[in-house]
C-alpha cells in the first residue's frame, strides 16, 4: 500500500473551512497534529465552541475528504479539541458574546418563546456557551418554560442570572420575570423600557458567550429599535404560524427588522402540521408550506418547522422545555433548525473580510 505523504495531508486540512469563520484551519491555527503513515491518517483539529453543534458533521467530512483524496491510506481518523477564540465586547453594554440572535414574530402566541429556549438548547446541549435574554418585559414566560423563579442575587454589583443545567456550561438566564411579582402588571414607557433592556444586557453577570439568544415580545418595534441601539445584533429569526393572517403578520415583522437594520437569520414555521399519534396520519391543519413560500419570496433562509404536538405543549408548561430534546417526535425538528442556523451563521462569516491570520502551528 502506497503510504500517504504528511505534507500532502497537512495541505489538505490547512484548506479545510473552520465552520465558525469559514477559512481555513491551517491559517487560523486550528491544527494541533497530523500523522500519516503506512497504518492510517490520524488528524487533530481545533474548532470552537461556537461551532459545537457542528462538530460531528465537520469531522465526518473532514474524514470523508482525505478518504477521497487519499484512497489507498487505510484508515481515517479525526479528533476534534476545543479551539479558543475569546469573544469581543459588543455595543455601549460591553455584552461578551460572539452571536446575538433575537427570535421574534409579528403575530402574538406563534411559539417564539417556546422556539427561542429550544434553539438555546440546542446548541448549549451541542457544547456551545448561551445565554436567553427575555426581552418580554410586558408578558415573561421563559422562567415559565424553563421552570426557573426566585430573585437574582446582586453581586459585586452585577445582577446573577438564573442557570439552566441543559449542556456543559450552565446557561445564564434573565428575565424581568425574576425581578417583578407574578401577577403584578407593568406600565413601561419607552424611555423606560429602553433603560430596562439595556440594564439587564449590561449588569447580568453574563459571562463571555458564544451565543445570546433573545426572546422578543410579539409585535412593535421598540424592543427590537432598542436592542439594536445598544448592541450589534447578528440576526433575528422570525417565527409564524402556517395561517395567512400569521404570514402577513411576519411579512410586518420582518419589514420592522429590516427598517432597523437588523439581519434575517431565517424563518421557522411552528405548530405546522400535526401527526396523529394513532394513526401517524399527518394533517395540515393551518395549511402548509406557507411559511416556506414567504421565505422564498421574501428571500430570506427558511430555517425549519415544528409540528404541532401536544408534548411540546406540556413539556412548557412543566417548564422542561429541553425535554423536547428527548423526546424522538419532536427533537429532529429543533436540531434541524439549530443546525441550519449555525450553518448559515458561518456562510455569514465567510463572506466577511478575512480575520488576521495567525502563524501556522
Ligand atoms: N409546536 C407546538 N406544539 C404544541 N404546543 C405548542 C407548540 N409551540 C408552542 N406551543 C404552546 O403554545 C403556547 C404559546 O407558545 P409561546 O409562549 O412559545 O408563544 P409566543 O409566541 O412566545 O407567545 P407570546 O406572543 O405570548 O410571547 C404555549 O403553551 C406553548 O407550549
Ligand atoms: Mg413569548
Amino acid at each position: 500500500m502506497k503510504v500517504p505523504d504528511t505534507a500532502a495531508v497537512t495541505a489538505l486540512v490547512a484548506e479545510f473551512a473552520d465552520p465558525e469563520t469559514g477559512r481555513g484551519l491551517g491559517p487560523m491555527g486550528q491544527i494541533r497534529s497530523v500523522a500519516a503513515g503506512p497504518d492510517g491518517i490520524a488528524v487533530t483539529i481545533a474548532l470552537t465552541s461556537h461551532s459545537a453543534l457542528l462538530w460531528p458533521a465537520t469531522r465526518a467530512r473532514l474524514e470523508e475528504r482525505l478518504r477521497t483524496a487519499f484512497p489507498s491510506a487505510g484508515p481515517v481518523v479525526v479528533t476534534v479539541q476545543t479551539h479558543e477564540r475569546a469573544p469581543g465586547k459588543l455595543g455601549q453594554v460591553g455584552l461578551e458574546a460572539k452571536s446575538v440572535i433575537a427570535v421574534g414574530s409579528g403575530k402574538g402566541g406563534v411559539g417564539k418563546s417556546t422556539v427561542a429556549v429550544s434553539i438555546a438548547i440546542g446548541l448549549a446541549r451541542a457544547g456551545s456557551r448561551v445565554g436567553i435574554l427575555d426581552a418580554d418585559v410586558y408578558g415573561p414566560s421563559v422562567p415559565h418554560l424553563v421552570g426557573l423563579s426566585g430573585r437574582p442575587q446582586i453581586d459585586g454589583g452585577r445582577i446573577q442570572p438564573l442557570h439552566l443545567e441543559v449542556g456543559p456550561h450552565p446557561l445564564p438566564v434573565m428575565s424581568m420575570g425574576f425581578l417583578v411579582p407574578p401577577g403584578e402588571a407593568v406600565v413601561w414607557r419607552g424611555p423606560m423600557l429602553h433603560g430596562a433592556i439595556a440594564q439587564m444586557l449590561r449588569d447580568t453577570a453574563w459571562g463571555p458567550l458564544d451565543y445570546l439568544v433573545i426572546d422578543m415580545p410579539p409585535g412593535t418595534g421598540d424592543i427590537a429599535l432598542s436592542l439594536s441601539q445598544v448592541l450589534p445584533l447578528t440576526g433575528a429569526v422570525v417565527v409564524c404560524t402556517p395561517q395567512d393572517v400569521a404570514l402577513l403578520d411576519a411579512t410586518k415583522a420582518i419589514a420592522m427588522f429590516r427598517k432597523v437594520q437588523i439581519p434575517l437569520l431565517g424563518m421557522v414555521e411552528n405548530m405546522s402540521f400535526f401527526l396523529c399519534p394513532g394513526c401517524g396520519k399527518r394533517y395540515d391543519i393551518f395549511g402548509s408550506g406557507g411559511a416556506r413560500r414567504t421565505a422564498a419570496d421574501l428571500d430570506i433562509p427558511f430555517l425549519g418547522e415544528v409540528p404541532l404536538q401536544m408534548a411540546i405543549r406540556e413539556h412548557g408548561d412543566a417548564g422542561r422545555t429541553a425535554a423536547n430534546y428527548d423526546d424522538d417526535a419532536s427533537r429532529p425538528f429543533f436540531t434541524a433548525i439549530c443546525e441550519r442556523l449555525v450553518g448559515n451563521l458561518a456562510a455569514a462569516h465567510a463572506a466577511r473580510p478575512p480575520l488576521p491570520s495567525l502563524p501556522v502551528l
